[in-house]
């Protein structure tokens, strides 16, 4: 059986009610990715980084997945071969749909992180500067999310899978953010098929042998109706 392997960005949450970064209007419209999104920005207000990711964590607990969650978790569970989920996504939407095989390459808005000695606990829903390190103790609790300026999570086994995919499917993501807008490159150049499936043609959709355009609610479940009934 083939081996396929999905990157998936914020595009496959829109539909949950969850806004993309990019997008017109989009979060990083109405913040400035500096200040919350890189450990400078964390180190200047910690405060304000703590409300952007409260306030995405709260709306995350209050999103249910979408019918494409909902597919990529059906396909894991009726395919004969090896289904992997590669998210950039700090939701866990994949997982609430009952996806397993779910790799959080940018982190998880449901885990806390010390900044001081790299202990990890599930977060709160609200977390505050004044929060402490459960193992240390240090004033250090910041969200497990990786920011820019940060090495991605799981990269190493990433770089494997994609060397290892029969199918490599980008599904909801710009393709403006590194290291995830190569996979599709690397997978193709270790042989896989590579498919894209996004509302509009990505920053690097010319690495990908088939291009597939609209909502992911419609055209995820009918990407994975053609592997599961080929
Ligand atoms: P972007 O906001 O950059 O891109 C979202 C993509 O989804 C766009 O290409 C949209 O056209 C597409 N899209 C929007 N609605 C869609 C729908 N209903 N169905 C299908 N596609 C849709 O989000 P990402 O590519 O995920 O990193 O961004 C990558 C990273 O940049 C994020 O993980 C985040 C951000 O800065 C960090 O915060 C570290």
């Amino acid at each position: 059986m083939d081996k396929i392997v999905i990157l998936t960005g914020a595009g496959i949450s829109a539909e949950s009610g969850l806004g993309t970064f990019r997008d017109e209007g989009g979060l990083w419209a109405q913040h400035r990715l500096e200040d919350v999104a890189t450990p400078e920005g964390f180190a200047r207000d910690p405060a304000l980084v703590h409300r952007f990711y409260n306030a995405r964590r709260v709306q995350a607990a209050g999103a249910a997945p979408n019918a494409a969650h909902h597919a990529l978790a059906r396909l894991e569970a009726e395919y004969g071969g090896d289904v992997l989920v590669v998210t950039q996504n700090v939701d866990g939407l994949h997982e609430a749909a009952g996806s397993r095989n779910v790799l959080h390459m940018h982190g998880a808005l449901s885990g806390a992180l010390c900044a001081a000695c790299d202990h990890r606990w599930p977060a709160p829903l609200e977390m505050f500067p004044h929060d402490t390190c459960p193992r240390c103790h240090a004033q250090a609790a910041r969200p497990d999310i990786v920011w820019f300026g940060e090495m991605s999570y799981h990269m190493e086994d990433i770089w494997a899978h994609l060397e290892e995919a029969d199918i490599f499917a980008a599904i909801g993501t710009s393709g403006q953010v590194y290291p995830a807008a190569a996979f599709g490159q690397h997978a193709g150049r270790a042989g896989a098929h590579t498919i894209e499936l996004n509302l509009e043609a990505s920053a690097n959709v010319r690495d990908f042998t088939e291009v597939r355009q609209g909502v992911a609610s419609v055209i995820v479940p009918e990407w994975v109706d053609g592997i599961l009934y080929r």
